[in-house]
């Protein structure tokens, strides 16, 4: 198959962070003549990896997938257009992405005309691209975080030409307003507040998937907002790889605080946000959050390490005694607040002391939940290039260690719940028991209990009667 190469991704471009201006796309979503006849029978399959900026990117591409006339299907069988939205976020889901194109591989040989597309973060890695291209030549179509709103353009040349499509440029970024969605939930929603990331911690790769920190207008936020409380939406979560710094490249005047108070007066019964940096979380927003019943009594909040040195090795911005005075003020301006965090364990060269800081600080915090994580080099970050030896079986050994630290507080969170009445927004049917409901209470506990299906997307009282750890077992409570 010919190739056509329209921009491939390159890291310094990636990194580049001069000042240029935004540029606003409003969009009016036209479909081609060719596109609409051709969509007509025809099924796409997403699959998606990684955070929910990319499950949010997926809901975009259903949406206009939709829009266009194509129709969703639960397997890749059945597709005739196969999108998969990758993450690059540590090795282990780059693995599972490899898996599961190369299982495409005889799809695409009994169905000529099958357009495979793989997209998102993976694919802004030159080393990566370079080698999914050589090693898959059954992938057709891919494009970057930058492109999605192009999809049906690139969908049209490929199939027209029978040619594979190259489409990642490496780029600040744009922001994309009206541009339609697939929700995957009818009661809970994710909306994006700001896109991409400046703040370049060593280990990371997302400001260079992802672009640069570009908020969106305010009043385009309040709008999507508010169509969703006049929909009947329970939950509103805003997105961002750090939310707490929206506004900052606008001259709006406005900042998190501000437009998390706004939206919580369209008056939607859940508000949450995520994630939380700590370095730009401003006194003012812990006093609105405490403020407004409707904004969620639960901040995730990554520490990544409790060590000063590794902290500073890692570019946060921030020491242990920062993060700690910080979650003391949040802890005593919010009453019940649960707290959860992301931590890597392993950085390069971190020692048996550093470390010991780490589970020191999550015996002070007492989160409620926490994401662990072995560092994972990033090829292009700056820690990819500092050696390392600490051997793998140190860092799994500390790794296990630290979990363990943390089911502590985590279990003693939950059981603190045993025996008390909780709000629960319903999901649905349990996906692990079908005799079950699931749903979330305001601090992001799961919680099982029995119950008509027909409660999902209501809030309901439920009544805690065992701890599970990391879910809790409820009753409902007939009022
Ligand atoms: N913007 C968010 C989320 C970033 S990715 C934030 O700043 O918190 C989610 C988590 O993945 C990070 O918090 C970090 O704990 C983890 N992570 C990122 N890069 C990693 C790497 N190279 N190895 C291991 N974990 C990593
Ligand atoms: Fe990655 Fe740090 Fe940005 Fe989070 S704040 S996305 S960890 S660079
Ligand atoms: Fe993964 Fe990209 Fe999100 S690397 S964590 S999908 S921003």
């Amino acid at each position: 198959m010919k190739t056509n190469v329209i921009s491939k991704p390159n890291l310094i471009v990636a990194k580049n962070r001069q000042k240029e201006v935004t540029n606003f796309h409003y969009l009016d979503n036209t479909v081609s003549d060719f596109i609409k006849e051709y969509a007509k029978g025809k099924f796409y399959f997403i699959r998606t990896y990684g955070c929910q900026a990319n499950v949010r990117d997926e809901e975009t591409m259903k949406g206009i997938l939709e829009l266009a006339g194509f129709t969703l299907v639960d397997e890749e069988k059945d597709a005739d257009i196969i999108i998969i939205n990758t993450c690059a976020v540590r090795e282990n889901a780059e693995d599972k992405v490899y898996g599961e194109i190369g299982n495409l591989k005889g799809l695409k040989s009994k169905k000529k005309d099958l357009v495979v597309a793989i997209c998102g973060c993976m694919v802004e890695q030159p080393e990566i691209l370079n080698k999914v291209l050589e090693k898959f030549p059954h992938i057709s179509l891919v494009f970057g975080t930058h492109e999605i709103q192009n999809l049906l353009g690139y969908i049209e040349e490929v199939i027209r030409t029978k040619t594979r499509l190259i489409a990642v440029e490496s780029k600040q970024g744009d922001v994309y307003e009206g541009l339609p969605a697939c929700r995957n939930n009818k009661h809970k929603a994710f909306v994006n507040i700001i896109y991409g990331c400046n703040k370049f911690c060593t280990y990371c790769i997302v400001p260079y998937t992802r672009g640069k920190e570009r908020s969106r207008h305010f009043d385009d936020i309040i709008k999507e907002c508010k169509d969703l409380v006049d929909n009947g939406y329970k939950e509103i979560t805003l997105l961002g790889q750090n939310v707490n710094a929206y506004g900052k490249d606008l001259d709006e005047g406005k900042d998190f605080s501000d437009l998390l108070e706004s939206v919580a007066k369209l008056g939607i019964p859940r508000l949450r946000f995520t994630t939380s940096h700590p370095w730009d979380f401003s006194s003012k927003m812990i006093d609105v959050i405490a403020k407004y019943p409707n904004i969620m009594k639960f901040i995730h909040l990554p520490v990544q390490s409790g060590n000063d040195e590794i902290l500073k090795l890692m570019g946060r911005r921030y020491n242990s005694k920062q993060y700690k005075d910080l979650v003391d003020e949040m802890k005593k301006k919010i009453p019940g607040l649960a707290l959860s965090t992301d931590i890597i364990v392993g950085f390069p060269n971190e020692s048996e002391e550093q470390f010991l800081d780490t589970i020191e600080m999550v015996k002070y915090v007492q989160y409620d939940s926490a994401f662990t994580f072995i560092y994972s080099p990033r090829f292009g970050t700056p820690a990819a290039n500092m050696k390392d030896d600490v051997p793998y079986e140190v860092k799994s050994k500390r790794f296990i260690q630290l979990v363990n630290e943390l089911e502590k507080s985590v279990s003693a969170s939950s059981e603190r719940m045993v025996d008390k009445i909780y709000d629960v927004l319903v999901d649905g049917l349990s996906k692990t028991d079908s005799n079950m409901l699931s749903g979330y209470t305001e601090s992001n506990k799961l919680v099982h209990f029995k119950g008509d299906e027909t409660l999902a997307g209501q809030i309901v009282k439920v009544k805690i009667i065992k701890s599970k750890t990391y879910s809790l077992i409820g009753e409902l409570v007939n009022e």
